[in-house]
């Protein structure tokens, strides 16, 4: 739980005015969430070619990724979010599937330079992120990266009935960081570096998984680490930020 078709009815009727902008008041707004919480994990893989996001809703974050990718393909399981993306976003350099919540059959083998999914998967089950890794492994070209944010509550399967309900955000419930590690083994890919954050209080319930398809030779090792002062860390930067600002 969540199942795919919880997530296709629930966004489907979801209120997108804020076209998901909603998500990054956390941050301040989503620009700061980019800034400052989301681009210092990825930056070493900008500018990049082919980029695949994963589950955009109305594109919050596509429009900060476009300009660093020569062209994107967005995949999303709700059809109204794709239909707006397509009407926001146009044609050029940029492809739309509407899918069912776990193929990538439509891309095509070793296409695609970098993943990227952020806000999303995290209400997906291990299921749906087993299928995406595994079919990864084959539609990612060798040397490329991927980065995507996922749910780790399973790690606390067992202790969901003693917490406040709230504290469990629609996660999904039996993913952790660790069967993502394994599905990227399983797939040919290294997760090279994954970073266990707490997300709405001091549950460490969400991961950010990075992985490579190595090149043949290659073997990069992998890295986990827990990361309790995650906001502590985006909030001292922006703070920062913030003093060096140009004056009004
Ligand atoms: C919380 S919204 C976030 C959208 C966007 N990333 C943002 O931050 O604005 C979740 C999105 O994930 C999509 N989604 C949920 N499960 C999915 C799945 N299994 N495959 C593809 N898309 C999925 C939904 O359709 C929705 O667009």
């Amino acid at each position: 739980m969540p199942t795919v078709a919880e997530n296709l009815t629930y966004w489907q009727r979801y209120d997108w005015k804020d076209r998901g902008r909603e998500w990054g008041r956390g941050y301040g707004s989503i620009e700061q969430g980019w800034h400052h919480a989301i681009l210092p994990r990825i930056s070493a893989f900008l500018p990049t070619g082919h980029a695949l996001e994963l589950a955009p809703g109305y594109g919050a974050w596509t429009d900060l990724l476009r300009p660093l990718c020569k062209n994107m393909t967005l995949v999303d399981l709700t059809p109204n979010c794709i239909e707006h993306c397509r009407q926001h976003f146009g044609k050029r350099a940029m492809t739309y599937h509407t899918n069912d919540g776990r193929s990538l059959a439509m891309l095509d083998d070793n296409s695609i330079d970098f993943v990227f999914s952020v806000h999303s998967l995290v209400h997906a089950d291990h299921d749906v992120m087993r299928a995406y890794i595994l079919q990864l492994g084959k539609k990612m070209k060798p040397g490329a990266f991927g980065f995507l944010h996922h749910s780790n509550l399973g790690e606390f399967a067992g202790q969901f009935e003693t917490w406040d309900p709230k504290d469990l955000h629609w996660r999904g419930r039996d993913m952790t960081a660790e069967k993502l590690r394994e599905d990227c083994r399983e797939a040919g890919l290294v997760c090279v570096m994954q970073e266990i954050i707490p997300w709405g209080s001091d549950k460490m319930i969400d991961a950010y998984s990075l992985f490579t398809k190595p090149r043949p030779g290659q073997q990069p090792p992998e890295r986990v680490e827990r990361n309790p002062a995650y906001w502590d860390q985006i909030w001292q930067r922006i703070e920062l930020a913030k003093r060096y600002a140009k004056p009004e």
